[in-house]
């Protein structure tokens, strides 16, 4: 090799190495990019992931919020432009009023209620049973003054129908022995209403249990269905050649609900699994009664039914799933639960992870000839942490609240009208309770007016609406309440029993003499 042949390899073997050397800087270098780079592109497939994720729970929260069915959406009606007198009742209609007998006869010591209004039986653990420490006492004495509240009924408010419970522990006050001058009592009371023209619509069960019954073990045991139903059967033996309307029970799911889960009915239990036992065996117990007295004398041309209280719950916000959720679960529960036992057969109630009930009795389809409501409010429903069930129940203080604090909605008896129908179509519907306690009189007349008009709208769209009974016709024991809320249309002075017509009662009387009017010009 020659040295310019030397120089030119040295100098082309430095030139490669000089570009080895380069390609390795530039691999170095990318590698150095790639890696400086990696965190971003890390962290952008984290965020467009997580941005994903948002979108796909967002997406599925929407949907999942809409597809949790509220029962009916929320309906609020334009007062100021509504005339409540535009309304019409059909010719045989029933007005009506009701009491129940612990609330207003007195002298009732041998039922439950007694028992726990004295503390004898369940001691509460902290406060009075009764809310403003009173005791149902005498009531209203409507034991002895019944002759003259009949004279309001005719006289007064020209009713045609008088709702009323007959009291189990004072008629069978042992098992199997009866009381017949108590027997004899109801006689002359229903003796008096049809001698003033008014039909007697009996309430068989109205939240009180004779003592015996309850030693027994009251609603908690299947058993005692039997107790009931054979004193239904007395009843309506005794009473039904003169009484076509019978209520079964009175507000299973309030007795249930109130006196199982924590709220100020006897027995004050905290369980929910009894409560649902109590439910089921109430339900079985009216769907016993309906087919044993339906057999019986008289049975095919009586009208008997449940009642139940039933209240629409609303969302706080219709679009929050949580709220949804729990709005839900408080409709399956009150009016779901029962309304759908009397449509299919099936009593069931479900919270996952907390309930899991399941109830059948096939008897239970058709087993009321039509269904009593007593409505009162509605709750409208926001999720919270701060409370055990989850649930605030909202008020919106820019509306009207009665004096228990409930919201004044008369759109919500147009409502469960129609949800009653949409369980059980085309089943008559008589409003058995539908009242206020305003101690002052200040929404009494609105009340009335706007309530009536509400059923009455519904009666317009063809809803089988065959009557309203206004709660109460006298202030009275207002169960743990005691005498502080006044739902009377006649105010009572508990000193000397004397009763005196509400103004804002008059707004009833109105509805009444106009329907009278309308039907006698027909
Ligand atoms: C109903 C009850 C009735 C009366 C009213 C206000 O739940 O049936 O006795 O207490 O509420």
């Amino acid at each position: 090799m020659t040295v310019a042949q030397d120089e030119r390899k040295v100098n082309d073997d430095s030139e490669r190495l000089v570009e080895e050397l380069e390609d390795e800087n530039d691999i170095a270098f990318v590698h150095k990019k790639r890696r400086r780079m990696l965190p971003i592109y890390a962290c952008s497939i984290v965020s467009l992931s997580a941005l994903l994720i948002l979108i796909a729970v967002g997406i599925a929260y929407g949907v999942l919020s809409w597809a949790i069915p509220v029962n009916q959406e929320q309906l609020i009606w334009d007062w100021d432009n509504i005339n409540v007198k535009d309304r019409y009742f059909p010719e045989d209609f029933l007005w009506g009023t009701a009491t129940s007998a612990h609330q207003v006869e007195g002298y009732n010591d041998n039922n439950q209620w007694h028992a726990f209004e004295q503390g004898l039986l369940w001691k509460p653990e902290s406060g009075l049973p009764i809310g403003d420490g009173t005791v149902s006492g005498k009531a209203c004495d409507h034991w002895n003054l019944y002759k003259k509240d009949i004279q309001l009924m005719k006289k007064d408010l020209g009713t045609n129908t008088y709702r009323f419970s007959i009291e189990w522990s004072k008629i069978e006050y042992r098992k199997g022995q009866y009381n017949m001058s108590v027997v004899q009592h109801y006689h002359d009371v229903i003796d008096e209403l049809l001698a003033n023209n008014i039909s007697p619509m009996v309430t068989i069960h109205h939240f009180t249990d004779p003592l015996w019954f309850v030693d027994l073990g009251a609603w908690e045991k299947s058993e005692n269905v039997e107790h009931f139903v054979s004193f239904a059967k007395f009843a309506f033996n005794e009473y039904s050649s003169k009484v076509k309307l019978w209520c079964t029970i009175n507000e299973p799911n309030v007795y249930s609900l109130a006196g199982y889960t924590g709220g100020g009915f006897p027995p004050r239990k905290n369980d929910i699994p009894l409560a649902m036992e109590v439910m089921k065996n109430f339900g079985d117990g009216h769907v016993a009664a309906y087919r044993a007295l339906k057999q019986l004398p008289n049975g095919a041309e009586s009208k008997i039914g449940i009642v139940h209280q039933l209240g629409n719950h609303d969302a706080y916000n219709k679009d929050s799933l949580m709220d949804r959720v729990i709005t839900k679960f408080a409709n399956d529960l009150s009016p779901g639960i029962f309304l759908s036992f009397f449509s299919t057969g099936i009593m069931k109630f479900h919270i996952p992870f907390v309930v899991n009930f399941n109830h059948e009795n096939k008897d239970a389809i058709n087993s009321n000839d039509f269904i009593g409501l007593n409505y009162y409010t509605r709750q409208v429903e926001q999720f919270t942490f701060d409370s055990p069930t989850l649930a605030n129940q909202y008020r919106d203080r820019s509306r009207n609240y009665t004096d228990m604090d409930w919201e004044i909605y008369p759109e919500g008896i147009y409502r469960m009208i129609k949800l009653i129908d949409h369980y059980n179509p085309n089943i008559p519907i008589i409003i058995t309770e539908n009242g206020i306690a305003d101690a002052k009189d200040r929404f009494v007349k609105m009340f009335y007016e706007r309530y009536l008009y509400a059923v009455s709208r519904a009666i317009k769209e063809g809803y089988n609406v065959k009557g309203f009974v206004a709660w109460s016709l006298l202030d009275n024991f207002e169960w743990s309440g005691g005498f502080e809320p006044r739902f009377g249309l006649y105010h009572v002075n508990y000193e000397t029993q004397e009763r005196t017509l509400k103004e804002g009662s008059k707004a009833f009387i109105q509805a009444i003499s106009e329907w009278k009017a309308t039907h006698l010009k027909a």
